[in-house]
């Protein structure tokens, strides 16, 4: 983690620009891969890395979790508190402006997730993920979801950033010896409907278990 600087206020600024460029920069429905690895989780706490407008965090409330969802854009934030407000989960998601590089929140959580945390505009992403992984409680579940490379590396080619494979991020988290359970390490395919319709997706899947203490 390093100390908040002026290039990360850019990165805010960054992120912010892209949010107002539409209404709506994503779809609202929650990630494929979060509703199919954790449709059969038990609710707890759950964190929610780089939360967006919010369309994970409100599905995983209305199925009873408590979710602190996290985001360095306060335009990304603003949208996911009226969506949350909308969908009346405001009691079960609490919204946090961190810089994820800078500073990370507080506490354990059954449920860390990381959808589509990529490395642009200077992410310590490799550093994030490995705090994501010490901020799961014993017996929780730590996901991490991003773009394949194969299918997707066109759309961060610009930024020069080049997307890991799902075994590069489970390597990078540097899980201790013993400790962790690898339920996935996959690239998953899936329908997707965004702004331009109908296409294909395909993920990476990274999902490990802390063993219960
Ligand atoms: C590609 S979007 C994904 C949003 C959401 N997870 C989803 O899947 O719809 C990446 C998100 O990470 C946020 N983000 C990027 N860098 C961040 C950082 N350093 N700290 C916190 N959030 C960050 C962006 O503002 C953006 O909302």
């Amino acid at each position: 983690m390093h100390k908040h600087t002026a290039a990360d206020e850019d990165h805010a600024a960054t992120w912010d620009a892209r949010y107002r460029e539409s209404d709506r920069l994503w779809s609202g429905e929650p990630n494929a891969a979060l509703v199919r690895e954790a449709a059969d989780l038990p609710p707890g706490t759950a964190l929610d890395l780089g939360s967006g407008e919010g369309g994970d965090a409100i599905w995983l409330a209305r199925r009873g979790w408590r979710v602190t969802g996290v985001d360095i854009s306060r335009v990304a934030l603003e949208r996911a508190a009226a969506h949350v407000r909308a969908a009346g989960v405001a009691d079960r998601v609490e919204l946090l402006r961190r810089d994820l590089g800078a500073e990370f929140p507080e506490g354990r959580f059954d449920l860390v997730s990381a959808h589509f945390l990529h490395a642009h505009g200077g992410l310590p992403r490799e550093a994030v993920l490995r705090r994501a992984a010490e901020a799961v409680a014993p017996g929780g579940v730590l996901l991490v979801v991003g773009h394949s490379r194969n299918a997707h590396q066109h759309h961060l080619a610009e930024a020069h950033v080049v997307l890991p494979t799902a075994e590069e991020d489970l390597a990078v988290l540097e899980l201790a010896e013993g400790e962790w359970e690898v339920l996935a390490c996959e690239e998953y395919e899936h329908a997707y409907t965004g702004a331009e319709g109908e296409s294909t997706r395909v993920d990476t899947v990274v999902k490990v278990r802390r063993r219960a203490a």
